[in-house]
């Protein structure tokens, strides 16, 4: 109720291009990527940040057109795996822009990280200092920060927090370990420590942990330069940046992150006698979240009497976030008009599982039925790359539309694809 925004509508088109035509041409279910929407959040991103690095984190998506794009407007990338390492290497992203990330990284993702000469590693835990600086090639150093846990709580639900004590991520400031880690690292001739790192979590609305994470994270370079005589020239502040998955949620305005955190750092550094250190981020979802659409195929209609479930051909294993945080989407019916009423819908997906919902109480036209194409905004982080082959179901592809055009990025998976990876009997 007091909504204007139409509950369907029959031209709804995305980069120049009507959705309808996508769905005929590429089948459903489908992500769609507006490219210029993607370059539009990078630019903002370095207007935002100046004299910072901005890394957008690959773990929300990642495909070949997606590393060319961040390339050319200049961010850095970061990585947690030799998978997201070489596809973005072997794309021509060059590895001295990236990050690798990860609370156990693998004897291969280092030494990936190491054959690549990738920029920086992040170290999480005290017992990959040594197994890093035992890879690392005689008469070379290798860039790293320690990834510090400040002891803050924030973040849009519980499964994507990680700046609170006692969790697998990162070394505490409480417990002294990161303290601990820091004086281990700077005794590795091998290893070059250029900074602190922290990543508080994800879907965070407002720019006051990120302030306190400052504070926080300062206050550790002042204990550094005391004990260690180095002021550490690089603090990264991870990402976590909150969008709007349904119209009216809060989003965390990155301009005014920007400037709180740059006065921040200023006044603290200040305060401590300390050097500013050279700013970095890592947004992920803001970068590409709202760039995404995902459209389905209704394949079934009931109605229960309580409820009605609509049916679409896609669900759970193309989108677990409903099921795994509780995420609410707003759905909404293209391709047609319709004069009828709307009603609360339950939309689900066709994997064999109750919990297999895409979206609870949503509002639809009356007559919703199958054949309908839905669409569903905000679909371009942790979707596709968080995407399961859960009963045999082949991932969906990707397409970008960019000034009226569209081409496949990534094509559909194939049943061949899933048959083709079964070698046994
Ligand atoms: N940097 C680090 C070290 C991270 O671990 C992450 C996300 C990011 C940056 C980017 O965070 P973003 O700006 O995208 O929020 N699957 C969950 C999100 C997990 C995020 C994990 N790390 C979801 O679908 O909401």
């Amino acid at each position: 109720p007091g909504s204007a925004a139409p509950l369907c509508d029959d031209d709804v088109a995305v980069g120049g291009v009507p959705l309808t035509e996508l769905a005929d041409r590429f089948g459903t279910p489908a992500y769609v990527l507006d490219e210029d929407e993607v370059r539009h959040r990078c630019r903002a991103y370095l207007r935002d940040f100046p004299d910072a690095d901005v890394y957008y984190a690959a773990k929300a998506f990642l495909c070949r057109a997606l590393v060319h794009w961040v390339q050319e407007e200049g961010l850095g990338l970061d990585v947690c795996s030799a998978g997201e390492l070489e596809l973005a290497v072997t794309t021509g992203f060059p590895p001295e822009r990236i990050v690798l990330h990860g609370n156990a990284k693998s004897p291969a993702d280092l030494q990936t990280a190491l054959r690549l000469g990738v920029g920086r590693i992040v170290i999480d835990s005290t017992s990959e200092i040594a197994r890093l600086a035992a890879a690392v090639p005689a008469g070379t150093r290798q860039k790293v920060l320690v990834r510090v846990v400040p002891g803050i709580a924030a973040g849009g639900h519980a499964k994507i927090r990680t700046g609170t004590d006692d969790q697998k991520f990162g070394l505490s400031i409480a417990d002294g370990s990161a303290q601990h880690a820091i004086t281990r690292v700077l005794a590795q001739p091998r290893l070059q420590l250029v900074g602190l790192h922290c990543h508080l979590g994800s879907q965070i609305t407002t720019a006051k942990p990120y302030l306190s994470a400052v504070r926080r994270l300062v206050g550790l370079l002042a204990r550094v330069r005391e004990q260690h005589g180095v002021a550490l020239p690089e603090l990264d502040l991870g990402g976590g940046h909150g969008i709007a998955y349904r119209p009216g949620e809060p989003v965390l305005d990155s301009a005014a992150l920007g400037a709180k955190v740059r006065a921040e750092l200023a006044s603290s550094c200040a305060a401590a006698g300390l050097p500013v250190p050279r700013l970095a981020v890592e947004p992920g979802r803001a970068i590409v979240g709202p760039a995404g659409v995902v459209l389905y195929r209704v394949l079934s209609v009931k109605r229960t009497g309580a409820h009605t479930f609509v049916a679409v051909d896609g669900g759970m294993s193309d989108n677990p976030r409903p099921a795994l945080y509780g995420v609410r989407y707003a759905p909404r019916l293209v391709g047609r008009n319709s004069l009828t009423a709307p009603e609360p819908v339950t939309v689900v997906g066709r994997h064999c599982e109750a919990g297999d919902v895409l979206a609870t109480d949503v509002q639809l036209p009356g007559d919703v039925r199958p054949g309908d194409l839905l669409a569903v905004p905000v679909a371009g982080a942790y979707h596709l790359s968080m995407a399961s082959g859960y009963n045999l179901v082949g991932r969906p592809p990707v397409i970008a539309v960019t000034d009226g055009h569209a081409r496949l990025l990534v094509r559909r998976e194939s049943l061949a694809d899933i048959q083709g990876r079964d070698v046994g009997l």
